[in-house]
């Protein structure tokens, strides 16, 4: 028994802010911003339960799903609006959905670690998971700190997770995690984040194409069989270094972190409904998602995507 994953909805906040606005009130600048980061604007505002059940509403029109169709809810996120309850509880009931529903917390990987738990839930039994990833890293940001503050926004994208029989569409996935890197990224309770910009750069592009080499040699794949690379979106510079040692080229990788920036794990959906929306990711796309963040984690998939 394998998976299918289709119907990929998402969410923003309305209110953009662009790198003059940050500009206006922090030393920094539009030129410092754009050339070491891609970013040009990021949605700001909002709550992760807000955004998410918007999300998973859109995931659910698209496939023509009643919430009671679903029998989880898993909900990644970084940024829960609450310790007690699950944020995951919260979208249940905005939404309707039937069955369970849990959080998951994997930072910027959540998505994809969503969606390796979401195909073992489906292995087991789930009828149906509505697998979303929302963040809203702005609420955990200092904003008179221009090493972070210039990075992050905030979003929500869903997809619906369903069992087929045969073999399906995820074709090969691979998770890690080194807790023994806390210290370059984290945030404590009623803090704000921090991070080791440098040290996570190079560690990043280093584990994302390992990790992306192991996911396409256990798919029976190499770079040139992938239509669309999906990375987190953390760092234009990120993405094209780890494209260029993949051998994956820029019109075959998904990019939006100039609109929203780094969403944590919010930014793989967002990154896939673009590639939907612009043709790159048509049904039957084989695609390779990547993401990496705090822990440190990091995560693999290569699927075929539903439609
Ligand atoms: N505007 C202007 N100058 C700045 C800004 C800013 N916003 N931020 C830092 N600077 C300055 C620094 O103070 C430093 O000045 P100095 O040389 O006088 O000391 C200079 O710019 C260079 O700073 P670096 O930190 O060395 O800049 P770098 O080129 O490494 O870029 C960045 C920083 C963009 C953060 C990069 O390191 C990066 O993207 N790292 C990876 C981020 C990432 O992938 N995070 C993982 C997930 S994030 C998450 O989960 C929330």
């Amino acid at each position: 028994m394998g998976i299918r994953v289709h119907s990929c909805g998402i969410a923003v906040p309305d209110k953009v802010v662009t790198n003059d606005d940050l500009s206006a009130r922090l030393d920094t600048s539009d030129a410092w911003i754009s050339e070491r980061t891609g970013i040009r604007e990021r949605r700001v505002g909002g709550t992760t339960t807000g955004l998410a059940t918007e999300a998973g509403r859109a995931a659910l029109e698209r496939a023509g799903l009643q919430p009671a169709d679903i029998d989880l809810l898993l909900l990644a996120t970084t940024t829960p609006d609450a310790l007690v309850p699950a944020s995951s509880t919260t979208v249940q009931h905005a939404l309707g959905t039937g069955g369970g529903a849990i959080d998951l917390n994997a930072a910027c990987s959540g998505f994809v670690y969503g969606l390796v738990t979401a195909a073992g839930l489906a292995a087991v039994g789930a009828r149906r998971v509505l697998l979303i990833g929302a963040d809203t890293l702005s609420r955990i940001t200092d904003w008179d700190d221009r090493k972070m503050a210039v990075l992050v926004g905030d979003g929500a994208g869903a997809v619906v997770v369903e069992p087929v029989d045969g073999p399906g569409d995820l074709l090969s996935w691979n998770l890690g995690a080194d807790g023994g890197l806390r210290h370059l990224l984290y945030c404590d309770h009623g803090g704000y984040l921090f991070m080791d910009g440098k040290e996570i750069f190079r560690k990043a592009v280093r584990i994302v194409v390992e990790s992306a080499e192991k996911a396409l040699a256990d798919a029976g794949m190499t770079a040139g069989d992938v239509d669309v690379f999906v990375p987190h979106q953390a760092n234009l510079r990120i993405i094209q270094a780890a494209g260029q040692r993949l051998g994956i080229p820029a019109e075959r990788t998904a990019v939006v972190i100039d609109r929203y920036g780094n969403t944590s794990s919010a930014s793989i959906p967002l990154a896939l409904a673009d590639a939907i929306q612009n043709g790159q990711a048509k049904p039957g796309a084989r695609m390779l998602l990547c993401g990496f963040g705090g822990g440190m984690t990091w995560a693999s998939a290569v699927l075929r995507w539903g439609g």
